[in-house]
Formats: C-alpha cells, structure tokens, sequence
C-alpha cells in the first residue's frame, strides 16, 4: 500500500489515485482508534493523517522502514513527533497557504466582533422572544476603530488578521514573535514589542502561536494578571496555549472582559473538567465555535490539494511543497 489515508478526503484520493498510488482509504468519519491505525499503517509508505490521530513513534515503528512521508492535513502538526520522525529519515509536511491564513483570520474578526458587539447573546435574544422593540439601552457593543489589538505570533495567519484591522477597522496593532518583521511593522504600521508589552497593553490580544512546549500556557495565571482589566481575549490557534482554568477565574473575577475560542484545552471538551465546563457554558461573554476558523471550501480543496501533493513529491524523490522541522 501507498498511502493510508485517515479520514475521507475525497480531492486528495483523486489526485493520489491519478498518480497512480494505491490508498486505503478511511470510510467512516471518526477517528481511528489507536489499535485500527496500528493496524493500518503497517508496510505503508506515506500517511495522510489528520489532527486528531496522534502520530509518535509507535505509529512509524508500525509503519516500519516502507515510511517515506507523514502528510498532516493542517497546518499545526502538534499531533506528530517531529523529532521521532527526523530521526528516522521520515518527512512531515503540513498545508499552509493563503486559503487558511484568509479563513482563519476572518474567523478571528468576527469572533472580535462578536465579542464587540454581543452577536451571539443578541440572536439568543432574539429567539427566545425577548425582543419587543427597539430600545436604545439594549446590547451596547463598542467599536473596534481605535481599540488596541495585541497580536501573539506573527506568522501567516497573524499577519492577515493585522492587515484585516489595521485596514478595516483602523486598529492600533501591537505584537510578539520569535522573529521580528520590520518590513511589515513599515506598511502596516505594527509595533513590535516583548509579549508582557503586548498583554499589558492591549484591549484585544488575540493568539497566533503554534502548540509548542514553549506556548504551552502561554496565557495562564501569570501572564493574564498582566491584561488590561477588561480586555478581551481570542484562540484560534490551539487549545492548550491558554490555561482555560486560569481564564475562567479572571473571567469570573471580571478581570478579563470576554473569550473568544474556537480550540479548547481539553479538545472536544469545552474544559478539562466537567465543574469548570458547566460555569464556562454559564458565561455569556464567552463565545466558543467548534474548530471551525480553517472551515470554508476553499481551504479545505487547497489542503486537500497540498496535503495529496505533499505525498506525490515525496514518494516521487522530490521536494514537497511544506515540509516541516522539529521546534526547538
Ligand atoms: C490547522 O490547519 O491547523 C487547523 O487547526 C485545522 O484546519
């Protein structure tokens, strides 16, 4: 067998099928338990997996030496050992593109301006029949224009949300990354500035961080002290960069105005324990979606293009478009 593929990813098999690579596709839409991927993989040459199946050096030992490629339909790969698969000469790639970056950080402005504007206890509102009329002390939101946004992680998907306020909404746009980039600081007028700066600073910070054992956290008791009272927070990066149990309590304590999240720590659970859960969902200035900021069409064709490309490449002995490398 070629290439195991995980879940249903139709684009993707046509395309692994028309370079005439044999696949064992995944019929069902749930994960693979652990024991079914074992089995699975055994004598493949690639894997298509997505974020949920957890690929560590069990996987590739079952795999065996025939392992050439693991292509990770997403663009976060916290979910593979990159390092286990290094060590073994086994490329990991993952599906950046301009698609996600778009989608992702729309869903990250209109998460801001749902929090800004109350849009989802609005339309609860609305359909529990309280609405009789117009009254001029209802909702009242605030606009984002001359708000300070704080950006955690410039990368691809950073740099489009600060585009998208910088230009729309005339935000004031501050950050923090490993890297600097002074070309974009120039035309986007983004200051950058060390990342307890930016959570003091800002009235929105909202975070662009791969899962790393270095952003593990990142916001936790610690650093949302830091915050602004009032300010509003927003992850659409992934779950476990915020230590929701933190985030609950400064919620709670109205030291934090309002959460936006579209990961959660304890994925698929809204909390790690089930008491928290109950008084998150109590919270009507939380607003949660499930991991759907990367979710239009048009970026699920392009990772099912890049993600089968991936794998034609490098069974092919050429270069994949988005290889990865282990974080330090
Ligand atoms: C990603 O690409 O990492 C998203 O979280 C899933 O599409």
């Amino acid at each position: 067998m070629d290439v195991v593929v995980t879940h249903p990813l139709p684009l993707s098999e046509g395309l692994l099928k028309k370079a005439r690579l044999s696949i064992l596709p995944t019929a069902g839409r749930k994960p693979l338990s652990r024991r079914e991927l074992l089995r699975r993989v055994r004598g493949t040459r690639a894997i298509l997996s997505l974020l949920f199946d957890r690929i560590d050096c069990g996987v590739m030992d079952a795999a065996g030496s025939s392992l050439k490629i693991i292509s990770n339909f997403a663009v976060g790969y916290d979910n593979v050992d990159v390092a286990g698969a290094q060590r073994r000469g086994i490329t990991v790639t993952n599906t950046p593109c301009q698609e996600v970056s778009d989608a992702v950080a729309e869903h990250t402005v209109a998460l801001m301006l749902s929090l800004l504007r109350h849009i989802p206890e609005a339309n609860a509102y609305v359909r529990s029949g309280k609405f009789k009329g117009w009254n001029p002390d209802l909702l009242i939101g605030s606009h984002p224009a001359g708000k300070t946004l704080g950006l955690i992680g410039l990368g691809r998907i950073g740099k489009r949300v600060a585009q998208y306020a910088a230009r729309s909404f005339g935000m004031k746009t501050l950050y923090s990354d490993v890297v600097r980039d002074r070309s974009f600081e120039k035309e986007y007028g983004a200051i950058f500035l060390p990342l307890e700066k930016v959570l003091t600073t800002s009235d929105i910070v909202s975070l662009h961080v791969p899962l790393l054992p270095s952003t593990r956290h990142l916001i936790s008791s610690r650093t949302v002290k830091l915050m602004k009272r009032g300010a509003l927070l927003i992850n659409t990066a992934r779950g476990p960069v915020v230590d929701q149990k933190a985030v609950l309590s400064a919620l709670i304590s109205k030291k934090l105005g309002g959460f936006a999240l579209d990961v959660f720590e304890c994925e698929p659970r809204l909390m790690c324990s089930n008491a928290d859960a109950r008084a998150f969902k109590k919270l009507s200035n939380v607003i949660m979606t499930p991991h759907i900021a990367s979710a239009t069409q048009e970026a699920r064709n392009a990772m099912m293009r890049i993600a089968a490309e991936n794998i034609i490449a490098a069974l092919s002995g050429k270069k994949p478009l988005a290889s990865v490398v282990p974080h330090s």
